[in-house]
């Protein structure tokens, strides 16, 4: 079992505006059955875990609706509200033991962390980061959400072209 941040990215490193705005992205060209997209991915995938904001944007963008089967955890320092239904708890603080309870959630199934970047970082510093998979978009924003805030050192292990995006997927190397 492996944990994965999976995202897309500008080519300058950000994965959102300052205004959290994915428009960039939307327009974007992708195969869906394409290498490396995210349906294939997320067959694989058996928890999740996401950032307040990333939370925010999913619930504005869906219009409240909850797409996510799998169990999920959202690390906020305030309340959310949560769908009805929704196999989604508000967390905070370390995230070693709310990875423990991900990995006994997901079976034989591996972890996403969805976003956004120092969340990913907040995993790879408890050194539970696996791989990190980026979709860099044809685009440069200048500023926003930064991909993955950290000095890490990564292994190129696949890549490919999907329509408009560069794929790219890295295991990430732990210091000897
Ligand atoms: N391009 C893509 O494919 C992609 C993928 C994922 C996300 N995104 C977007 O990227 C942006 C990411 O936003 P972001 O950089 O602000 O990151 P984020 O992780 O979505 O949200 C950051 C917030 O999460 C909470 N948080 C993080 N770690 C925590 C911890 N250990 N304990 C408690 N709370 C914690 C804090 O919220 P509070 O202190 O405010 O409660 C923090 O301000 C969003 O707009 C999202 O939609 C894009």
């Amino acid at each position: 079992m492996a944990t994965h941040y999976y995202t897309a990215s500008s080519l300058d490193g950000f994965i959102a505006t300052t205004e959290h705005s994915l428009d960039w992205l939307l327009r974007q060209e992708i195969d869906m059955e394409g290498p490396m997209a995210y349906p294939e991915f997320e067959k694989r995938i058996g928890a999740l875990a996401l950032g307040a904001s990333t939370f925010d944007w999913v619930m504005r963008h869906e219009g409240g609706v909850w797409g996510y089967t799998q169990p999920t955890w959202v690390f906020a320092h305030g309340s959310r509200e949560v769908p009805q239904g929704a196999d989604v708890r508000i967390v905070s603080g370390d995230v070693a033991p709310v990875h423990a309870e991900m990995l006994s959630a997901a079976g034989d199934k591996d972890l996403w962390i969805v976003g956004g970047g120092d969340l990913a970082g907040q995993f790879a510093d408890a050194g539970l980061l696996d791989e990190v998979w980026v979709q860099y978009a044809p685009v440069t924003l200048g500023a926003g959400a930064p991909l993955l805030p950290r000095e890490l050192d990564l292994e190129l292990i696949d890549f490919a072209r999907n329509q408009s995006f560069l794929c790219g997927r890295y295991r990430v190397l732990r210091p000897e």
